[in-house]
């Protein structure tokens, strides 16, 4: 008896709530349908915004800034004026990625900076700061970080086989145990040290 008398109100409870869904639903479509009127691209009522229906000067600043909107015509090539970045920087390459059957980091990238006088003097006071304490100021290794087990190679005869883009990445990126040195340095101050290791001044010494 009390059972049945609970699913009873169990089961008016359920028709009442799928009632009021019912009826709420088809409120909100017929208020939303009855009150079009200018909208953006969202949706949103412009002369009514959604949340307190003041149309705040402000409101859309995020929107109406400097961008190509959604299926604008004739922006494609055309981007508004500082819209988009144009200087860039430089593209990221994968330190494992291939490119015409070798190491795309033995290729790419290509060196913007000539091997200035000036380069190779800021190339080798960077060269002597970064890599001395490890590959010797001269290359040749045998330094007291390598003494204390530090594996570093001596570098000098090796920098006649490696290319520029190669060693331009190497620091960029270190190895399996060296460290990377691309956060300490900027893209023209590993182009200048590329250019003091290709050069015939390297580890010669003497005053810069
Ligand atoms: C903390 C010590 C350390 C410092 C500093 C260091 N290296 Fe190295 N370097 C190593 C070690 C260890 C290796 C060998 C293993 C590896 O590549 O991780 C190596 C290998 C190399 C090689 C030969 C291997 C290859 O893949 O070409 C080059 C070239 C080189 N380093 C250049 C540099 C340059 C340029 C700098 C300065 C920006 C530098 N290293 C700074 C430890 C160091």
């Amino acid at each position: 008896m009390n059972s049945e008398r609970g699913r009873n109100l169990l089961a008016a409870a359920a028709g009442l709530t799928a009632l009021v869904a019912i009826v709420s639903f088809v409120a909100v479509v017929v208020l939303a349908a009855s009150g079009r009127t200018a909208t953006d691209y969202q949706g949103y009522n412009l002369s009514r915004p959604w949340f307190d229906g003041i149309a705040w000067d402000w409101f859309l600043d995020m929107f109406n800034q400097p961008s190509v909107k959604p299926q604008e015509v004739g922006t494609f090539q055309a981007f508004p004026d500082n819209s988009v970045p144009r200087t860039g920087r430089e593209a990221f390459i994968p330190p494992t990625a291939m490119m015409d059957g070798r190491l795309q980091r033995d290729v790419q990238p290509l060196n913007p900076q000539p091997a200035t006088p000036e380069s190779l003097v800021e190339g080798r006071v960077l060269f002597e700061t970064y890599c001395g304490p490890c590959h010797g100021l001269n290359g040749e290794g045998g330094t007291p970080v390598v003494l204390k087990g530090m594996p570093a190679p001596p570098v000098q005869p090796l920098l006649g086989f490696l290319s520029e883009p190669h060693l331009y990445n190497k620091i960029l990126y270190g190895g399996p145990i060296m460290p990377a040195y691309g956060y300490q340095t900027t893209q023209a101050e590993r182009w200048h040290m590329v250019n003091y290791m290709k050069s015939a001044k390297f580890g010669k010494g003497g005053s810069p």
